[in-house]
């Protein structure tokens, strides 16, 4: 099989397991169910379970115990696209190829659908200590916490919208796409990982491979929002200049900002390279990343 055969045989493997997990549409709250799985179900690369399915693998895993936080990362991810599209944030009309789901639902139900997949992506995760009841699905438990937290996706989002219509300094820009973008790219791989029992160091080395492999991704998303089209992203484009945000362009080209998701996306493999574990096709996915267009 291709790498490209291969792919799309794994997106349409992890579509079906989050099927599985989705909330069904019934009860008074039926309309924030709907929201929910409106959000999630309009596709998207999948990219993080995926990434923390291939690291279990790589480290040996095989068990159904990455099953539920495979399901929990996308939700806590798509949580983070519904908030980030809302009027008092972005404020974008389309994702993922549809209306946004403020922009069908309502800005209340929007709000609502997020927190109410924040939640669910907990009590889904915490649905593996039926399968494994042990320290090692603890700690993916709080990881999955911390990197989608404070110290993670929310504090930088924090920052990023704070910081709207300033100049700023690549050290704080880097500070903003580390939390914002790379926390839940770590926390996907630190799980599959410490799932598959890799060791503290080991973990540490994959934690610092993520970092790059979201800094990147960050970079050509910001590449993407001038280069790219609404049909082929499935998300508005100029949505950066929208907003007066500093991005990578904006501070330092989009030649530069190319030649850094190259180099960035390089170091990530190098860093990968030192494991003894090995995943030939994890290592393609982060390589095809440096020119993805969607
Ligand atoms: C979009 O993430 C938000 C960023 C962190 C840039 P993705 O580009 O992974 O979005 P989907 O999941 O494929 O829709
Ligand atoms: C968002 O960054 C990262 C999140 C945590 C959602 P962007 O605001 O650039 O993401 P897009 O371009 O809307 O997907
Ligand atoms: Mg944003
Ligand atoms: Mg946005
Ligand atoms: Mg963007």
């Amino acid at each position: 099989m291709s790498f490209k055969e291969e792919l799309l045989t794994k997106t349409q493997e992890i579509e079906e397991l989050l099927k599985r997990y989705l909330p069904e549409e019934t009860g008074f709250q039926k309309t924030v169910l709907e929201a929910m799985n409106y959000s999630v179900t309009a596709g998207g690369k999948r990219l993080r379970p995926m990434l923390m399915q291939e690291t279990y693998r790589m480290f040996g895993g095989s068990g159904p115990v990455i099953e539920p936080f495979m399901a929990a990362i996308e939700m806590i991810h798509t949580y983070s696209l519904v908030h980030d599209d809302l009027p008092a944030m972005d404020n974008d009309e389309y994702r993922r190829g549809r209306k946004t789901t403020h922009a069908v639902y309502g800005e209340a139900m929007g709000i609502l659908a997020g927190d109410a997949l924040l939640n669910y992506a907990f009590e889904t995760a915490a649905g593996a200590f039926a399968l494994e009841l042990s320290e090692r699905t603890a700690r993916a438990i709080q990881i999955l916490a911390g990197k989608a937290g404070i110290y993670g996706m929310i504090g930088g989002q924090v920052v990023d919208v704070e910081s709207e219509g300033q100049a700023i300094s690549q050290e704080k820009l880097d500070f903003i796409y580390r939390l914002k973008t790379s926390a839940l790219i770590e926390s996907s791989m630190m799980i599959g990982a410490v799932l598959a029992g890799a060791s503290d160091q080991e973990v540490e080395i994959i934690q610092r491979v993520a970092k790059d492999v979201g800094l990147a991704f960050q970079i050509q998303d910001d590449i993407l929002d001038v280069t790219s089209t609404l049909e082929v992203l499935g998300k508005p484009i100029h949505s950066d200049e929208k907003n007066e945000k500093t991005t990578y362009v904006t501070l330092k080209g989009l030649a530069e900002a190319k030649q850094d998701v190259e180099e960035i996306s390089n170091q990530a493999l190098s860093a990968l390279a030192i494991l003894e574990h090995k995943n030939p096709f994890l290592e393609e996915l982060i390589t095809m990343l440096i020119t993805r267009e969607k």
